[in-house]
């Protein structure tokens, strides 16, 4: 639904750069796309592996007591059963019987309505189920029936033992997973922000139920405090307080952040109690309890999860960093030049440096040095069209570092850093320009 922050236009914008940019283009377009299914061109994927790898680093990396696990997407159809998505993870919906359209009933203004022709002929509301099903082994019947996971922590909570005892961890610690999900969502929409096929970055943290709320607190300080570091701040992320708890529930927030369709939810943290391990116990038969060798007693770990989509945040960062720059470059007596640039944070633009030979002469040395920061930062090499043209092809994908090779540094070793934000020019030696650029691009 809009809301005040809401701004179609820019939408209209960013999918229309993303598409001739190779961010991200509709799946199977050729044979007329399909509805809920994007795909990650050449720039979209190097930002996607950079927003993965960051939360990677600061989830799991930089932390003694956060392990990884990178499970399958199908698994044993019973954690299903016993998580609650089979028998409640469903949508309410009706069908309009005029005009055909389907809607999600908890959506519409008024229930009774169409909200697409306006008729009052609608279908009884039937509970639609999210989760996508295949089957497994030759036989195509109810026996073989499985699921595509519909979130990617379960598993985590199925190998909270065998995680445990391999990485020899005590409570407190957490399991961390990057990995898709798929749900059979009714009305895919707003670009990437509601998909059927979407990536998730999900970390479930194990402790003792009394210090539950403590651990909950920290968590959500934790994200937020990533997010500003992002570029997110009072102005366009805002916390929203769950009333309505699920029942094994103690506390749940939501990250929001302004997406141009207006404000919308970016990851949750959560506090679920002892319900996951519990109800894997009960399905399982396999006792998923703690032994806390410090207190001489048994509990169930509660768990508190912090959940986030890949796809979403590169949205909120792309939305973000949006900016059309008139002017500045808009000279006199010439028609209004707009400069399209995405000031994206360095560490996920999919380019961190771009190199640029002053003249086509130039090009075999600007290469030779792109190659050689290519292990260290995200790079390419290019040299059509002016060096203007150029400025402009990196600042539209977010690039924050171009560097141009020119005559003078065949004599003087040294080269024009221009800054995408300020377009200030910088010359530096190439002997200080790797540890120049680590300086800049940093968290
Ligand atoms: N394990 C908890 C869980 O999955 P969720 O609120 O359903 O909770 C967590 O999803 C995050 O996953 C969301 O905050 C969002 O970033 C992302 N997400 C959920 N559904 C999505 C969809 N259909 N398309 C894209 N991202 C989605």
């Amino acid at each position: 639904m809009a809301d005040e922050a809401s701004n179609p236009e820019l939408m209209d914008k960013l999918v229309s750069l993303c598409k001739r940019r190779g961010f991200v283009f509709p799946s199977s377009e050729i044979y007329g796309g399909f509805n809920g299914f994007w795909d990650y061109g050449p720039y979209g994927c190097r930002m996607k592996r950079a927003v993965e790898a960051l939360w990677w680093k600061e989830m799991v990396e930089t932390r003694d007591n956060i392990e990884g696990l990178d499970s399958t997407i199908i698994a044993n159809p019973t954690i299903w059963k016993a998580s609650g998505h089979i028998d409640q993870f469903s949508d309410l919906m009706t069908d309009c019987k005029t005009c055909k359209a389907r809607h999600r009933v908890d959506q519409m203004d008024d229930p009774t309505t169409c909200p697409a022709c306006g008729s009052k002929d609608l279908t009884e509301p039937k509970e639609f189920n999210l989760m996508m099903k295949t089957f497994v082994g030759p036989v195509f019947d109810d026996e073989h029936v499985a699921y595509l996971r519909a979130e990617s922590c379960q598993p985590i909570f199925v190998d909270f033992h065998s995680v445990r005892v391999a990485a020899r961890q005590k409570l407190p610690f957490g399991v961390a997973q990057v990995g898709k999900a798929f749900r059979n969502e009714i009305n895919p929409r707003n670009f990437t922000f509601r998909s059927r096929e979407f990536t998730q970055m999900e970390m479930e943290f194990f402790c003792d139920g009394d210090e539950g709320m403590k651990w909950f607190e920290y968590w959500k300080e934790q994200r937020i405090n990533y997010y500003k570091k992002l570029g997110f701040s009072d102005d366009n992320m805002r916390i929203y307080v769950h009333e309505k708890l699920a029942h094994y529930a103690k506390a749940a927030i939501d990250i929001e952040v302004k997406f141009p369709f207006g404000w919308g939810e970016l990851e949750g943290v959560h506090h679920r109690g002892t319900w996951d391990l519990s109800q894997h116990s009960k399905f399982s038969g396999e006792d998923l309890s703690y032994f806390d060798h410090d207190n001489h007693r048994t509990i169930m770990p509660t768990v508190i999860e912090t959940s986030v989509g890949v796809d979403r945040t590169m949205l909120a960062l792309l939305a973000n960093a949006y900016d059309e720059d008139v002017a500045a470059t808009k000279k006199e007596g010439q028609e209004e030049d707009v400069r399209v640039v995405l000031h994206l944070p360095a560490l996920v633009a999919p380019i961190q440096v771009a190199f640029l030979p002053q003249s086509k002469k130039l090009s075999e040395n600007a290469h030779a040095l792109c190659k050689t920061f290519e292990r260290y930062f995200r790079c390419e090499f290019d040299e059509t069209g002016s060096i203007g043209k150029r400025y402009r092809r990196q600042d539209e994908i977010g690039t924050p570092y171009c560097v141009t090779f020119d005559f003078d540094s065949l004599n003087d070793n040294a080269v024009t850093v221009r800054d995408r934000d300020t377009m200030q020019q910088e010359r530096v030696g190439i002997t200080q320009l790797r540890d120049y650029l680590e300086g800049k691009i940093g968290f």
